[in-house]
């Protein structure tokens, strides 16, 4: 999948929030490898792993927003919410799947709500927090 590639040089600037990223980033590529062998278990036991991931991820992140007084932050609280209890629903259609193609797509679904924050959402606080003088401007 390109955009996994792609988004292993993306960085916010942000070392912690980063870092998670890219954990969440590895977790995915090990989906990605196991849906294309058709190793239906690990594939279920790494989407587990990537919920339980993307939840501290969160928690982590949301609470660096709140230390930091970013404004928006509740919202993005939310929007966290969102793509969590959607990810949630996916990951439990994807452990019923029993064919290679659907699992892949299945996943590769799931990784539409992961990659939406980390590109899309994460990015609006990135600029509050380089105005804030926490980050470097890239
Ligand atoms: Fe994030
Ligand atoms: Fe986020």
């Amino acid at each position: 999948m390109d955009k996994l590639d792609w988004l292993e040089t993306f960085e916010l600037g942000i070392p912690s929030v980063d870092a998670d990223h890219r954990h969440l980033l590895n977790i995915m590529k090990q989906i990605e490898t196991a849906a294309n062998a058709a190793k239906f278990e690990t594939c279920k036991d790494l989407l587990d792993e990537l919920v339980v991931a993307s939840k501290n991820h969160f928690t982590r992140e949301e609470a660096l927003l709140e230390e930091t007084g970013y404004p928006n932050a509740a919202i993005h609280k939310d929007y966290h919410a969102r793509l969590l209890s959607r990810a949630q629903s996916v990951k439990d259609v994807c452990k019923e799947i029993g064919t290679r193609e659907n699992l892949k797509d299945c996943c590769h679904e799931m990784f539409e709500f992961l990659i939406d924050d980390i590109v899309k959402g994460d990015v609006n606080f990135k600029s509050f927090l380089e105005e804030k003088g926490l980050i470097k401007r890239s």
